[in-house]
């Protein structure tokens, strides 16, 4: 299958994990999908024209900024951005969300550690990435030039990890305007359980939120809980402006012949079409029982590739949507969905997309 030395964040990391998933062939069902949405946006963009002049606005906000769309990178699977600048318009993204940037640089894991599924994809990159200094001095000066917000994702291995890191993109990098903290992978060994545990992630957020007072601070929940309203009420009661959900699913895949994990890590996180139904699932039950009286926004993700998929975690209760493993077989899919979303909103008689956040009719179940 020849995933061996794909981490696929170098330079040309989408397009070759693309050509290895098979162009677009993989996902069951994905290229009929695509296709049918290709087909619809090209039925309609005429009828657009002919009937209704004024578009809806798809603009969103989430805490203080400001997003032309609904639309955004899941991070680690956008690189730091030069990775996709020239296969995807990134000034039409509502946001952009880096890979995970930690105090130190890392190399992550042995490979394997990234395989194919049959509805998605396992990874155990292990959090490589080339650390805050490399991140501040080579990549920075590019997202400079970007035209929407850039959100910086950041790991940690203790409290003071995550606060020092945040704190200095809050304090000296003003490009960055959002701080998305990932509390949850599940990749490595030695092992963040910020995730899990309400108590802890209520102190890893207040001790966070305390050094950062300009960018929109953000929690990214874990999936591997019994119940995800339970972690998202300790991160907004410890100051969260804003939740992210899902982060990928704890997961193994066995080599038969060898009789061990297929990934060097032996787990890895679970992505893509497969989990896009339990997401849903989370992302509605967080937004009833948690943001919703709280009045904060949620980013839905997990296994998004079309439209369709983006409304049903609009409708769930998601302010933002963020397209990740669809990424690697369509880099175009955050412009596609903006597409197929102002189709759909035009279709059902709405001047905007908030108008449908959080609308999910349950009143039946
Ligand atoms: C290859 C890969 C690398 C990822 N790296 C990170 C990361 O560095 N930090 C993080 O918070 N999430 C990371 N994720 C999780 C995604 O951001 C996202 O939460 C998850 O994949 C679900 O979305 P999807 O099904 O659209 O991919 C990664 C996912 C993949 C597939």
């Amino acid at each position: 299958m020849g995933w061996s030395a794909s981490d696929g964040w170098n330079r040309r990391g989408g397009l070759c994990v693309m050509k290895r998933m098979g162009g677009g062939q993989l996902f069951g069902g994905f290229t009929a999908g695509q296709r049918r949405g290709k087909l619809a946006y090209m039925n309609t963009a005429e009828s657009v024209v002919a009937s209704e002049p004024v578009a809806p606005s798809l603009a969103v906000r989430i805490g203080s900024l400001s997003l032309a769309n609904p639309t955004m990178t899941a991070s680690g699977t956008g690189g730091y951005a030069d990775e996709y600048a020239d296969f995807s318009d990134l000034s039409r993204l509502g946001a952009f969300v880096t890979k995970s940037i930690s105090k130190l640089p890392r190399k992550g894991n042995e490979s394997y550690r990234v395989i194919e599924t049959r509805a998605g994809m396992l990874n155990a990159i292990g959090l490589a990435n080339i650390g805050l200094d490399r991140f501040i001095s080579e990549k920075v000066p590019r997202l400079e030039k970007m035209r929407v917000p850039v959100i910086v994702n950041v790991p940690g291995w203790c409290i003071a990890d995550y606060a020092d890191v945040a704190a200095k993109f809050d304090q000296d990098i003003p490009v960055v305007t959002g701080i998305e903290l990932n509390v949850s992978c599940p990749n490595v060994k030695n092992g963040l359980s910020f995730g899990t545990d309400p108590v802890r992630l209520a102190e890893l957020v207040a001790a966070v939120r305390k050094r950062v007072s300009r960018c929109t601070l953000i929690v990214k929940l874990s999936p591997n809980v019994a119940d995800v309203a339970v972690t998202a009420r300790a991160a907004v009661e410890a100051g969260a402006d804003a939740l992210s959900l899902v982060n990928t699913f704890t997961a193994m895949v066995v080599d038969v012949e060898k009789g061990r994990p297929m990934l060097a890590n032996g787990t890895g996180g679970l992505s893509g079409p497969a989990i896009k139904p339990i997401a849903v699932f989370m992302v509605h039950r967080v937004y009833s029982q948690v943001a919703k009286a709280h009045n904060i926004p949620i980013i839905g993700m997990g296994g998004i590739q079309t439209w369709k998929d983006a409304v049903e975690f609009l409708l769930a209760g998601a302010t933002g949507i963020a397209v990740g493993t669809a990424l690697f077989v369509d880099p175009a899919a955050p412009q596609k969905i903006c597409d197929g979303l102002t189709e759909y909103l035009k279709r059902k008689g709405k001047k905007s997309v908030r108008e449908i956040i959080g609308a999910l009719d349950t009143s039946s179940v």
